[in-house]
């Protein structure tokens, strides 16, 4: 088995902002708009503050995100992650990303999930460098830079990050895709794009818009330009 995400650039929806009453509808409005990859926020009530969704939620999301030849982007901000990797991927994941400061097993997490044959992503938070990734860089598919403080959706985009995203473009190389998460919007996924970026997150701009999460969806890949 081998699954990864899409390559190219991408606006992926996070459902954390969505109405879980009617997750399904909500997450079809975007796939009906275009939308290929679905994040799914993880959150533990340790490594951040707030609990929200585990395996149940990817394995619920599966056959929908098939039939529209979507991927699953699962964003684990949960302690020692590399405990939780086997579920994930049992339950539909096409990519797992784990943060750096979740486990001093960063490396160990990574192969595991090279493994499982699923797409491999560590995370960084705002007060992380760049450098924390030098030792796994060549080993992971996505490099993941929070742009806000994990654990809420609907904070605003913190200024310095383009300038951080360009300073991980130089430590991860040209191979390693740049995902940016929180915060984005359509004027500060441009300025991401700019700084190197090809993975734009966006929870509140797409299921916390009076627009609509599809017609929100496609201002942000409008802004983006042609990908
Ligand atoms: C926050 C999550 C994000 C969140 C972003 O910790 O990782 O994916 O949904 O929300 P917005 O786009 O509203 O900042
Ligand atoms: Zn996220």
């Amino acid at each position: 088995m081998s699954r990864s995400l899409p390559s190219g650039t991408h606006v992926a929806p996070s459902i954390l902002s969505a109405d879980f009453a009617r997750l399904g509808s909500q997450v079809q409005e975007v796939l009906d708009a275009g939308a290929r990859i679905i994040h799914v926020d993880v959150m533990d009530g340790h490594f951040v503050p707030p609990i929200t969704v585990g395996p149940l939620v990817v394995a619920a999301l599966r056959e929908q995100a098939d039939a529209a030849d979507a991927a699953l982007d699962v964003h684990l901000m949960i302690e020692r992650p590399e405990r939780q990797i086997a579920e994930f991927v049992k339950a539909g994941a096409d990519s797992v990303t784990i943060h750096a400061e979740a486990t001093p097993h960063i490396a160990y997490a990574v192969e595991h999930l090279r493994e499982h044959g699923v797409g491999a992503g560590v995370a960084i938070n705002p007060s992380t460098p760049p450098q924390a990734l030098a030792e796994v860089a060549h080993l992971i598919d996505v490099a993941l830079c929070m742009t806000v403080n994990p654990g809420w959706g609907g904070q605003p985009f913190i200024a310095r990050s383009p300038g951080k995203v360009r300073r991980l473009r130089e430590q991860v190389g040209p191979q390693t895709a740049i995902e940016v998460d929180g915060g984005i919007d359509p004027r500060t996924a441009p300025l991401c794009r700019e700084a190197g970026a090809s993975l734009f997150v966006a929870g509140s701009a797409v299921f916390g818009s009076p627009a609509g999460p599809g017609e929100s969806f496609r201002a942000i890949a409008a802004a983006l330009g042609p990908v």
